[in-house]
């Protein structure tokens, strides 16, 4: 066995009050997304979405928040892979933030549905004309494909039959996913793996905050 037991970091670079917290998640998610943002690190709005099928398995992908708002976050994939199959059949689902640069964690988990057609068309279009064509060369997305040849004509076919210069229609099978928080937390590493977490549970009377052992 590869031996990584030497392997590791103390969290020091800041500290998670309950007295600090945004009573509402979605602003304190705001604020921590706009502190990643300001890093150096890669694509902080990368995040790991779990879902589970209809028996259970899980499974767990990288993918681009797109957007958030009061209503919930917002990701784009093909309706039809293996993360829209489990999302058809189970449509709970936890997404997954996690800033080396600022040793914290947010995870948010909540029922997903399909966004709104028309919020999924509009950035469908912005998107460049190359990832738009291969929403459409990539579907069925998660199937087995013989050959990166195989793939690569299919976009050329592509190329073809959406010439430049006219818009690529957004395919039925692509679009938006909103997920509604149900439950939030937040963590930040701290020195001796005491860590601060913080659970916003939603509650008749608003968001419930509990502190979590670490
Ligand atoms: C940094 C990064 C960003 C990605 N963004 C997306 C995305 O926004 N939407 C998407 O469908 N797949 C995205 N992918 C690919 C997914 O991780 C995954 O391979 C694909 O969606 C198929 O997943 P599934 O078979 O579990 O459905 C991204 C991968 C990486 C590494």
């Amino acid at each position: 066995m590869t031996d990584l037991t030497d392997l590791r970091l103390s969290y020091q670079k800041g500290e998670l009050r309950r007295d600090a917290l945004n009573p509402d998640p979605s602003a304190q998610f705001a604020l921590w997304l706009e502190q990643a943002l300001a890093t150096d690190m890669p694509e902080p709005y990368a995040v790991t979405l779990a879902t589970a099928d209809g028996a259970g398995r899980p499974s767990a992908r990288t993918v681009l928040l797109r957007g958030h708002d009061e209503r919930g976050l917002v990701v784009y994939s093909n309706y039809d892979s293996h993360k829209g199959r489990d999302l058809k059949l189970n449509p709970q689902a936890e997404l997954l933030f996690y800033w080396p640069q600022l040793e914290r964690q947010v995870r948010v988990s909540g029922r997903v549905n399909q966004l709104g057609e028309q919020e999924s068309t509009a950035y469908f279009h912005k998107r460049p004309r190359e990832s738009q064509l291969a929403a459409h060369a990539s579907d069925p997305q998660s199937a087995p494909i013989a050959s990166r040849a195989e793939l690569e004509a299919k976009f050329a076919a592509l190329e073809t039959r959406f010439p430049q210069g006219q818009p690529v229609p957004k395919p039925e099978f692509w679009g938006g996913y909103l997920l509604t928080p149900a439950a939030w937390e937040f963590w930040q590493g701290r020195p001796s793996r005491m860590h601060d977490r913080f659970e916003y549970l939603v509650a008749a009377e608003g968001w419930r905050i509990t502190r979590l052992m670490p």
